[in-house]
């Protein structure tokens, strides 16, 4: 869409977001896994637009690395210091524009339900036109400044909520606060904004009225309304998470050939990527990153962050962060793996047994009660339930390995520093202090002592 080259976008990321009662600026706020203005960033990527201009303000240095980190093409922040409105937003970002832009896209940053063909529909209303902007009929329009038409069915006017009448309030068309205005007709009507308004702002939606009053009349290009909320609060950021998870479950679902058992309790962040025929069992969180394999089948109740699951792998009520899980593993019930745990083919975790910066080999099996942490386990090794990697000391942490092959006993404590040698067998309850060579058998614990006929002896002295 290089046609779009000579346009530049300009998001309105300035604000406080007053309404959300937070500490941190609104527009870094996430839904489904991705910050509000990261949204409204990949909703322009596809457009292919000659620059995108993000005006930072109040925690202009976090949100302009969050800006940054979407990584859209043309990209500049420009600061607003002191924020003045949405007009003054506008004024602070047109000495950024570059030489080549005729064409501004105004949009809010705290839109995250808009798409890129809404914006292209929008960018096409506004062809031989000066002007255009985005409007959506809402059943409850509360808050959102209303659409003015004149009897051309043009827009003359918008007039924000708080300054609206009763009338005026009638008015079901509401502002999606985007428009695409042509750049030296936009330069000139900013300069006429005035804050004779009830928030004694400058507002952007002030040029509707001024270029309709120069002949210039804006086209309204209507929209349904799930793409123009605007997040103001915590409850709206609620339900437009819950809108975005649904599109994406409802996209793998219906053009990847996922299976997901129960929709509404399996939340998937939007950039979560799944297999063809993988199933999500109810209750399953996908988070930031994380790769499903095909036919993996992960929950109920799983909770992974940054993971990559393989193909084929089952992944039963676990929480897994930053954990990579080979093809056709098993996981759980009740596992818990942490960052840095490396699961080989065919390998299994099982009930209560918890991993840390630990690389299990293909087929080798850590079935029940188990903390490896700091680890190396060889191929084909059987970790038998109990066994615990001491890698701590209080001071420094130390490495365990267990070559392939090998079996380590239930209840076995490897005192780390410590290897286990290929084919090595570890007898049951031991604590092993020294390396075990290879095809040895260790036993590191007191030998046994039966003393015959003591119980009856016992029970005699207590008169049982
Ligand atoms: C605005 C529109 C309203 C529209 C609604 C759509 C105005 C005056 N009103 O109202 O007609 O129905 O959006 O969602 O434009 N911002 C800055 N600098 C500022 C002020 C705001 O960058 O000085 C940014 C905010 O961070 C936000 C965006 O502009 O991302 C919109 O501001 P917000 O306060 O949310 O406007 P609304 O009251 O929702
Ligand atoms: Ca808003």
């Amino acid at each position: 869409m290089s046609d779009h080259a000579r346009t530049a976008a300009v998001v309105l990321a300035a604000g406080k977001g007053t309404r959300f009662r937070s500490d941190l600026a609104k527009v870094l706020h996430r839904a489904a896994g991705r910050t509000l203005v990261g949204h409204v960033l990949e909703a322009l990527r596809p457009l292919g637009l000659g620059q995108v201009v993000v005006v930072v303000g109040h925690q202009a240095d976090e949100v302009a690395a969050a800006v940054r980190a979407a990584a859209v093409p043309g990209l500049t922040t420009v600061v607003q210091e002191e924020q003045h409105g949405t007009g003054h937003a506008v004024q602070v970002a047109m000495p950024a524009l570059a030489d080549g832009i005729d064409r501004v896209l105004i949009l809010p940053g705290d839109t995250p339900l808009l798409t890129a063909p809404t914006l292209a529909a929008l960018l096409a209303a506004a062809d031989g036109r000066t002007a255009a902007m985005l409007t959506a009929r809402l059943d409850d329009p509360t808050g959102y400044g209303r659409v003015l038409r004149d009897a051309d069915g043009d827009v003359a006017a918008i007039v924000e909520h708080r300054d609206a009448t009763a009338e005026q309030r009638a008015v079901d068309e509401i502002n999606a606060g985007m428009y695409v205005v042509g750049r030296d007709h936009l330069d000139v009507a900013l300069g006429q904004l005035d804050t004779d308004n009830d928030q004694g702002e400058l507002y952007l939606t002030d040029v509707v009225a001024i270029l309709a009053g120069k002949g210039e009349p804006v086209a309204a290009s209507v929209t349904s309304e799930d793409e123009v909320a605007g997040v103001n609060d915590r409850r709206q950021l609620a339900a437009a998470a819950a809108v975005l998870r649904r599109r994406h479950l409802d996209h793998l679902m219906a053009e990847v050939g996922v299976s997901v058992t129960d929709p509404a309790t399996t939340h998937v962040d939007v950039d979560v990527r799944v297999g063809r025929d993988a199933v999500l069992l109810p209750g399953t969180i996908l988070e930031a990153g994380t790769r499903i394999g095909e036919r993996a089948v992960v929950g109920p109740n799983s909770h992974l962050t940054a993971c990559e699951v393989g193909a084929d792998a089952t992944v039963h009520s676990t929480r897994a962060d930053q954990a990579e899980i080979g093809d056709h593993a098993t996981v759980g019930p009740f596992s818990h793996l942490r960052p840095g745990t490396r699961l080989g083919v065919k390998s299994k975790i099982g009930a209560f047994a918890e991993t840390k910066n630990a690389t299990i080999g293909d087929g080798s099996k850590v079935p029940h009660l188990a903390y490896l942490g700091d680890a190396t386990v060889g191929a084909g090794v059987n970790v038998a339930c109990g066994v615990i990697t001491v890698n701590y000391d209080g001071f420094t942490k130390s490495h365990t390995t267990i070559e392939d092959g090998a079996f380590v006993g239930c209840d076995t404590m490897l005192v780390a520093p410590v290897t286990v040698g290929a084919g090595a067998f570890v007898a049951a309850g031991s604590t092993l202090t020294e390396d075990v060579p290879a095809g040895a058998l260790a036993i590191a614990r007191a030998r046994q002592v039966n003393k015959d006929g003591w119980a009856a002896r016992r029970r005699e002295q207590h008169g049982a």
